[in-house]
């Protein structure tokens, strides 16, 4: 991608929040459903445990509500409103309609589909809003994957799961955060993971992730190249949260540190949309992100799609 025009207005994330449904099905639960184990699930993925339920609407007004608090915007002054998103909660309207009713904002507002590197593309686009003109977003990631999950097929049952995080971006007069970024899609891989309409998700399991840990790393180069960093330079990096072993194997080639990676896919499974935020914030609040940081944000999801961008973390 070509670099951010200098004189393009930058923006910051200013509040943030979390939701994740209170049901948690643990290893244990899924060894009673599939013919699996809780020792493969955890040395395979990394996952023990993963929270399912509620509707994609409704953790994202949760984890909205909750970025706008912090943020101390009042709701009427958000411009627009950005859900990432692969389960919608209805074909038509988009489920940011919804959303957007229940935060009482009164702006313009529309999904994004870019499976799980559906956070990084919508933080891309939020940025464009701000450099059109706008000077608040409401972006938000959430999925509830067990709604499309086949709980009978243990190659996809032990890895998904349901959340949302969301931030609001406002538009800054100093430099703003985003450094550099890219986007991919590679439309010949759609059927190695795919979920039809009023079906259940596909994946050839091993293929992609032979692909995920290529096309992150290809994505994560391309946004330190432009941003004109290293791996030395990055303070956390971000990964989408699909497998421990996909997180360990990327950081690896990029030659950046696990210590260096936010990871709670123990806890969360692979929640797509929601996965990045999740972990981001997760990391921002445990304090392991300081003002002028570098953080990089990595992404790969069905499509196949690659996400990244580099942030230079504000106050
Ligand atoms: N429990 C126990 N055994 C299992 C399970 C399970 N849940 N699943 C598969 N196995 C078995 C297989 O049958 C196989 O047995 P065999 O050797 O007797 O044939 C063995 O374990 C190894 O199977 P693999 O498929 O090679 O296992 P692998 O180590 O590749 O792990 C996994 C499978 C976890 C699915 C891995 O391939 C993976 O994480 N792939 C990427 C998935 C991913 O990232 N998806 C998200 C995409 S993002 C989005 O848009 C939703």
């Amino acid at each position: 991608m070509p670099p951010i025009p200098k004189n393009a207005v930058g923006a910051r994330f200013t509040g943030w929040g979390r939701a994740l449904p209170p049901k948690v099905l643990t290893n244990h639960d899924l060894e009673a459903m599939v013919e699996t184990s809780d020792q493969w699930i955890r040395e395979r993925t990394g996952i023990e445990r993963r929270h399912v339920g509620g509707t994609t609407a409704g953790l994202s007004i949760q984890s909205g509500r909750l970025a706008l608090a912090m943020a101390n915007v009042d709701p009427l002054d958000i411009d627009a409103l950005v859900l990432a998103t692969t389960t919608p909660d209805r074909t038509v309207p988009a489920t940011s309609a919804t959303v957007q009713l229940g935060l009482g904002l009164k702006c313009g507002a529309f999904d994004v589909n870019a499976a799980c590197s559906g956070f990084v593309y919508a933080t891309v686009v939020a940025h464009g809003l701000i450099a059109m003109g706008s000077r608040k977003v409401l972006l938000i990631g959430t999925d509830t994957l067990s709604r499309v999950t086949d709980w009978d097929d243990r190659n996809t049952a032990v890895l998904f799961a349901d959340g949302s995080g969301a931030a609001v971006l406002e538009a800054t007069d100093g430099p703003g955060q985003l450094l550099a970024w890219d986007l991919d899609s590679d439309g010949s891989a759609e059927e190695l993971l795919f979920c039809d309409i009023g079906g259940t998700i596909f994946m050839e399991g091993r293929e992609v992730f032979r692909r995920a840990v290529r096309i992150m790393v290809d994505s994560a180069e391309k946004s330190m190249a432009v941003a004109g960093v290293g791996a030395d330079d990055i303070a956390l990096i971000v990964p989408h949260q699909a497998n421990i072993r996909i997180i360990s194997a990327a950081c690896d080639r990029l030659g950046i540190p696990m210590a260096r990676a936010a990871v709670c896919i123990s806890e969360t499974g692979n929640t797509s949309s929601a996965s990045i935020p999740l972990a981001l914030f997760d990391a921002a609040d445990g304090g392991r992100v300081s003002p002028g940081d570098l953080v990089l944000l990595v992404g790969f999801g069905a499509g196949m799609t690659a996400a990244s961008a580099v942030i230079r973390w504000g106050n």
